[in-house]
């Protein structure tokens, strides 16, 4: 376990445990503020990601943007975004189980230092690692679960809105109900 933000990222910056640090430009460690309550986690870097070095930047992350502007939050202002996986696997493929376990420890890490009271997973990658391996994500979205005192929720994948415009209202209404949840254990989030 590393004391703060800035000693992690450089540790991870420098990764070699898994190939994926054999093919990434960049690792994508995470974006936004870690005094948040607040943390969105992806599945991992995309060929935009890769090259820009942060989170959902492509047109996935454009469309997170817009959702995420719809309940008054901002990745630059009030919330921290980061992946399962930390470097881009190759053709967008799956991350295999062995490089999600390689990478869990910094995820793990960084939890820990952010402390969030809410925690929205991304896709049915980041749910299934996350909240529940046998997750099925189309039935399951918007349900918040608790564990150990942390409200945790799977939500559909932007990319997966994207592919089909008909998951959109599904979509808005899990932020919203999203900000509920923030206005009732973390009002504090929409302080300034
Ligand atoms: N998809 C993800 O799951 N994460 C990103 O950072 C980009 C696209």
């Amino acid at each position: 376990m590393i004391d703060n933000f800035k000693d992690l990222e450089k540790i991870c910056k420098s990764c070699t445990k898994c190939d994926l640090c054999k093919t990434r430009k960049n690792v994508v460690f995470g974006i936004g503020t870690p005094k948040t309550k607040i943390m969105f986690i992806g599945e991992g870097p995309g060929e935009q990601e890769d090259i820009q070095g942060e989170p959902f930047v492509g047109r996935a992350g454009k469309l997170l943007d817009k959702l995420l502007y719809a309940v008054d939050l901002d990745r630059n202002k009030n919330i921290y975004i980061t992946n399962i996986v930390k470097c881009r696997p190759p053709f967008n493929r799956d991350p295999s189980e062995d490089e999600q376990n390689n990478c869990i420890d910094y995820l793990r890490n960084q939890t820990k230092l952010i402390n969030p009271k809410i925690i929205v997973c991304l896709g049915r990658i980041a749910s299934a690692k996350i909240i529940n391996p046998n997750i099925k994500i189309t039935r399951e979205h918007g349900i918040f679960v608790e564990k150990k005192g942390i409200f945790m929720m799977p939500m559909l994948h932007p990319a997966a809105i994207l592919r089909n415009q008909n998951l959109m209202e599904a979509a808005l209404k899990d932020f919203i109900t999203l900000r509920k949840k923030i206005k009732e254990v973390c009002p504090e989030v929409y302080d300034n």
